[in-house]
């Protein structure tokens, strides 16, 4: 019989007793679980690529970074993948595909190897985070508007990047949004993380002392849930409602994890 347990007090799940993942009533449940708790958490699923698509394709479709390309590898061992270099940009908080029109809705990552030391996986609720904020500050923030970008992203890894690195990071498109983004269903959060680049129109030091602030105020750890990996697991999370980061992990280790993007259908306001 399936079974939810709480991971944190105001999000994320963890779910047990699941007979077959691809049963209609089992998915209808875990989709308005993860809508509303924002994490689900199955340890020991052992999913192979396929029953990670099978089960992904259930939430919605998956995202093609590359044609036909529905799954990736998420490892920092260049030997493993060529996006070795752009993964440690997951060592920062973020939000994943903030610089397109319509963001990633969720994200299905099993894990396949852990890391011998760290290499656990963080979440911060941005729903949480914007429900617990004074009055005043929600005021203050309404109209404000982020402008997101790779290069932000990856400057919190490579702070003296090489003219290389700009030009090849500026090439992919940056994206506005809203700072609080209101959803149709009325869930409000905030659009905040690595990518985050600057508040528009707001003075560059005020700016980015506003970003790092409220990314401090949504990381705090009552807003935190942290999964420690063990091979096997799968943790499916809300990709607009979370800030997530990998935590501190050797590139030459061997964790690798499997990952499938959810397209969203909502576009960011
Ligand atoms: C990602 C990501 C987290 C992790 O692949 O986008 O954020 O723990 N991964 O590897
Ligand atoms: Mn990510």
């Amino acid at each position: 019989m399936l079974e939810t347990t709480a991971l944190a007090s105001s999000f994320g799940i963890e779910v047990t007793g699941v007979d077959d993942l691809n049963d209609d009533a089992v998915t209808a449940r875990l989709t308005e679980a993860l809508k509303w708790r924002g994490v689900l958490l199955f340890r020991g699923l052992n999913l192979d690529d396929e029953a990670q698509l099978a089960f992904a394709r259930r939430l919605g479709t998956p995202v093609q970074p590359l044609p036909g390309q529905e799954i990736m590898t998420v490892s920092l061992d260049p030997a493993v993948t060529r996006s070795a270099e752009y993964l440690k940009g997951t060592f920062s908080w973020h939000i994943d595909d903030t610089t397109n029109d319509i963001p990633a809705k969720a994200t299905v990552l099993t894990c396949r190897h852990v890391a011998a030391v760290g290499g656990g996986t963080e979440f911060a609720s941005t729903y949480a985070a914007y429900e617990n904020l004074p009055e005043a500050e929600r005021k203050r923030y309404e109209g404000l508007r982020v402008l997101h970008s790779f290069e932000a992203a990856q400057r919190t890894v490579y702070p003296d990047p090489t003219d290389e690195q700009v030009a090849r990071w500026r090439h992919l498109p940056t994206h506005e949004s809203s700072l609080v983004w209101e959803r149709r269903d009325g869930r409000k959060s905030l659009v905040v993380g690595a990518t985050a680049d600057h508040i528009v129109g707001m003075e560059p030091h005020e700016s980015r002392a506003l970003l790092d602030e409220l990314q401090a105020w949504t990381t705090q750890e009552r807003f935190c849930y942290t999964h420690d990996w063990e091979a096997g697991d799968m943790v499916v999370w809300d990709n607009t409602g979370m800030l997530h980061r990998a935590l501190p992990y050797d590139p030459s280790s061997e964790r690798l994890m499997r990952r499938i993007t959810i397209a969203g259908d909502e576009a960011w306001t």
